[in-house]
């Protein structure tokens, strides 16, 4: 099939690509001059892991191209998705000017029937929206589907070629007939294609998203609640991840979710409620327990160095927001260095993608370290804060070496208790109790 994808950002670049391979003929669209030159010189612009390979073979064996030209992009287009960014605006809600702005450009330029597909996160109502601004202009039949992405960053190549499920949104037959084509190759993995209507497709991703928020914000809750009453947030993962009504996953405890899209959908679902003048009391404090978990280790760390990080270097391992990603968008890591350093802390940090990033938003405010061992030469503690593996096996005798004091903040639970206590570290996490070394000063 001929396929478009309007917007190259993370989810459109993912989506191209992946229907490429699948062997459709894609082509891109993006008003980035420059991004599109770059990806035509055979230049990935985001960290995926996958992603390149595919994008290289396609693009080498002529299935995958780029312009900047709508027109020119969707000639011929039998579907034509629309993976623009939806930005919160001030309010909470998702902003659809890119969306519906494109919908109109592509009224009076549809030369021959096409699905429209809304492939971008929006709120209920948009496909509706969509489809006026483009029959306002429009000389052809077309239809508007709803297709929400549920792609993991660090994983979204593998969640696109195999995905769980496909959500569907389209009261059309005819959009339907060409959808299920185009999926065909994907759920011969046995998975199925959900069709619903549009409303419903747009409120099932708001409705995933925040309810993952909800089992790793209630998790977190249990930490807490764990830390006070003397219990084993891990263990309590076990017990009841096992159950398989709530399942294991998403059950791990830590210093709160981040990223592009947890905090961006439970903020514009609880928007929604309200538009809809519903109290979704459940979201809000969601909204807020992740909040305040984010910098839940701070008192911890002023505590331990009695109340005061003057003169203290503080190192960090981990920026991104999660594991095998560069993104630091709502990472934890930028509110613990901020604190940190307001703290009067001087703050060294290591990360194996992101720094970069990091360097781009709060430039040399902190030391960036070659190595996770740099990160600690003369630090006084280490503060964990994404689980890269690359930390959860150290050498622990290298880092006795480095740091002063042996002592850990670990927000991410990366490290067994007993452990800890063999290396005779004085050892902070979430939702378990603290291992006090009982000489913890270096002699
Ligand atoms: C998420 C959704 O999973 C995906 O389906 C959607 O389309 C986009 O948003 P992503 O943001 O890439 O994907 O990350 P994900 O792996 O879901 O993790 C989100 C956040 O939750 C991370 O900050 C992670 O550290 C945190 N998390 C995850 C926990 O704190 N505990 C867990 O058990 C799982």
């Amino acid at each position: 099939m001929k396929l478009a994808v309007v917007g190259t950002g993370y989810v459109g670049l993912v989506t191209g690509t992946c229907f490429a391979e699948t062997g459709n003929q894609v082509t891109c669209v993006d008003i980035d001059v420059r991004k599109v030159e770059k990806l035509n010189n055979g230049i990935v612009p985001i960290y995926e892991p996958g992603l390149e390979t595919l994008f290289h073979r396609n693009v080498e064996e002529g299935r995958l191209t780029f312009t900047t030209d709508l027109e020119e992009g969707i000639k011929g287009a039998e579907v034509i998705f629309l993976a623009l960014p939806t930005p919160p605006g001030e309010d909470g809600s998702a902003d659809l000017k890119y969306i519906l702005k494109v919908a109109s450009d592509l009224g009076p330029i549809l030369s021959q029937y096409a699905v429209i597909v809304d492939k971008s996160t929006v709120p209920v109502g948009t496909a509706e929206k969509v489809h006026a601004h483009i029959a306002d202009n429009a000389k052809v039949d077309f239809d508007v589907v709803s297709n929400p992405e549920f792609l993991r960053e660090g994983v979204a190549v593998e969640d696109f070629m195999k995905p769980d499920r496909v959500v569907i949104g389209t009261k059309s037959d005819r959009a339907k007939a060409v959808m299920n084509k185009l999926y065909a190759p994907l759920v011969r993995q046995g998975n199925p294609v959900i069709f619903m209507d549009e409303r419903s497709a747009e409120m099932t991703k708001y409705a995933a998203n925040a309810f993952l928020a909800t089992k790793i914000t209630f998790m977190n809750e249990i930490a807490n609640l764990c830390e006070r009453a003397g219990a084993n947030v891990d263990d309590i993962r076990r017990g009841i991840g096992t159950d398989s009504r709530i399942g294991k996953r998403f059950l791990f405890a830590g210093i709160g979710y981040g990223g592009s899209c947890f905090p961006k959908d439970v903020q514009a679902l609880a928007r929604t409620a309200q538009d809809f003048d519903y109290d979704f009391k459940v979201l809000k404090s969601v909204m807020e327990v992740n909040y305040e978990q984010k910098t839940k280790l701070m008192p911890l760390i002023l505590n331990h160095f009695g109340g005061d990080l003057k003169g203290k270097t503080i190192a960090i391992w981990g920026l991104a927001f999660k594991p095998y990603t560069d993104d630091i968008r709502e990472a934890p890591a930028l509110d613990n260095i901020k604190e940190l350093l307001a703290a009067g802390a001087k703050v060294t940090v290591y990360d194996p993608e992101a720094m970069e990033n990091v360097r781009n938003v709060i430039g040399n405010s902190v030391t960036y370290a070659h190595t996770q061992y740099a990160a600690l030469d003369d630090a006084d503690a280490l503060v964990i804060i994404t689980e890269w593996p690359l930390f959860r096996t150290p050498d622990f005798d290298k880092m006795n070496l480095l740091l002063k004091n042996k002592v850990i903040f670990d927000g991410r639970n990366v490290y067994e208790l007993d452990q800890m206590r063999e290396v005779n570290y004085t050892y902070y996490s979430v939702g378990r109790e603290a291992v006090l070394a009982p000489v913890e000063q270096k002699v």
